[in-house]
């Protein structure tokens, strides 16, 4: 155990993000729209999955390079059997400094109402709910599948009421589809304990047919909320951190913490690969060391294979020292379309 291992640009790996299934009961058409995951959409067999013991296992050799923070991801987490149980067997591994890992999840939210308390009574510390409008038109549209949004907000009052403190929201900005929803979602969450991040539309996978003039920049989300918010800049909680922060100011123009924050993720206007300490297992145990990444590390045949926990710690060493990625910082400078055959992994795959 090292707690000190650097990739080739110098950074740590401190978080985790583990794929617990490539499923979801959503069909937002910027991750999984429609006409790409339909009926016969080739899901992952259960035997390709990554066993809860085998997921345990990796996390426990990842904690020991340095991995602090875990956070569970789908497609849709909570569509996992029995995920309270893979929840209650992380919580119980240490950090190398001989802490608790932070333990995390993102889900939309629709089995929120039902999981919250299991979820909480498991060990799970922390919770992140993606909700891209609160126009129940709107947000039914996003969704694709006629979901309404009482029932996600339900579910983050289940939650808030089973315990979770610092929950967050996310909410993707498609502009002409949800950016006449910022405010709407300031106005509701300013001062509910949540935290309302917005996301920037990102070219991630092969599916969504991204393009640029439907990013609206971080800047111009800032820029529509201080028409009506007084909002000040706050310093970053931690390295890497994926959001820049700002809170509420009172009437004299101070910082006033009980209103809540705000963030605003730009992953494609102001790239934060710098610090980027995240590393990724998908769903059947495959490593990405980039959300852009083409292809994964296999891990799932090293761990079948009876390779041993110092050989497995090895390999992981030995992938994050050789990591260089930086997709997001190279993007203006590589061509708009993946080339044929180097595709991109997709997003409900790897996790976002
Ligand atoms: P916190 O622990 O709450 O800070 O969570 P997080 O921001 O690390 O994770 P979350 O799942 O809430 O991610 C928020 C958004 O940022 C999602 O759209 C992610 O896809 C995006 N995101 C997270 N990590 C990365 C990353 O490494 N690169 C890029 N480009 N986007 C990322
Ligand atoms: N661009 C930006 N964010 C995305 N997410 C999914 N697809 C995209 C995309 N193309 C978000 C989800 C979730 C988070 C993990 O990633 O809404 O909040
Ligand atoms: Fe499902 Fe989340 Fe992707 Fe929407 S963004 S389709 S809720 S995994
Ligand atoms: Fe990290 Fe890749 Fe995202 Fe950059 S684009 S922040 S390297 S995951």
């Amino acid at each position: 155990p090292t707690g000190e291992l650097r990739d080739l640009l110098g950074r740590p790996l401190r978080d985790l993000r583990i794929s617990v299934t490539d499923r979801c009961n959503f069909r937002c058409s910027y991750c999984m729209p429609k006409e790409v995951f339909g009926k016969d959409y080739p899901y992952l067999p259960h035997s390709a999955l990554l066993r809860f013991e085998e997921i345990t296992r990796l996390a426990r050799l990842f904690l020991a390079h340095g991995v602090r923070k875990i956070r569970l991801t789908g497609g849709e987490p909570l569509l996992r059997k029995g995920l309270e149980e893979l929840i209650a067997q992380l919580a119980a591994l240490r950090t190398a400094d001989g802490r608790a890992p932070e333990l995390t999840l993102t889900t939309n939210g629709a089995l929120l109402a039902r999981k919250a308390e299991i979820l909480k009574d498991a060990g799970l510390d922390r919770l992140t709910v993606s909700l891209d409008a609160l126009d129940d038109a709107v947000f039914r549209r996003m969704n694709d599948v006629d979901f309404p949004v009482a029932e996600v907000l339900a579910g983050i009052a289940a939650a808030q009421q089973a315990g979770f403190t610092r929950i967050k929201v996310n909410m993707v900005v498609k502009r002409g589809t949800n950016d006449q929803q910022i405010l709407p979602m300031a106005r509701h969450f300013r001062g509910s304990g949540v935290t309302l991040r917005f996301i920037e539309y990102m070219d991630v996978g092969n599916s969504n047919g991204w393009r640029m003039d439907e990013v609206l920049p971080s800047a111009e989300v800032l820029a529509r909320l201080r028409t009506e918010l007084p909002l000040v800049p706050l310093p970053p909680s931690a390295p890497g951190e994926t959001a820049e922060r700002w809170g509420y100011a009172d009437a004299q123009g101070r910082h006033d913490p009980t209103l809540g924050e705000i963030g605003l993720i730009s992953s494609v206007t102001r790239a934060f690969c710098r610090d980027c300490n995240r590393a990724r297992l998908s769903t059947e145990g495959q490593l990405f060391l980039c959300l852009f990444a083409h292809e994964g590390w296999d891990l799932r045949s090293l761990l079948r294979s009876g390779a041993d926990d110092v050989t497995i710690a090895a390999a992981i060493a030995a992938i994050w020292q050789g990591r260089s990625e930086r997709y997001s910082e190279l993007r203006s400078t590589l061509p708009a379309a993946p080339a044929q055959g180097a595709r991109r992994v997709e997003m409900s795959y790897i996790g976002g």
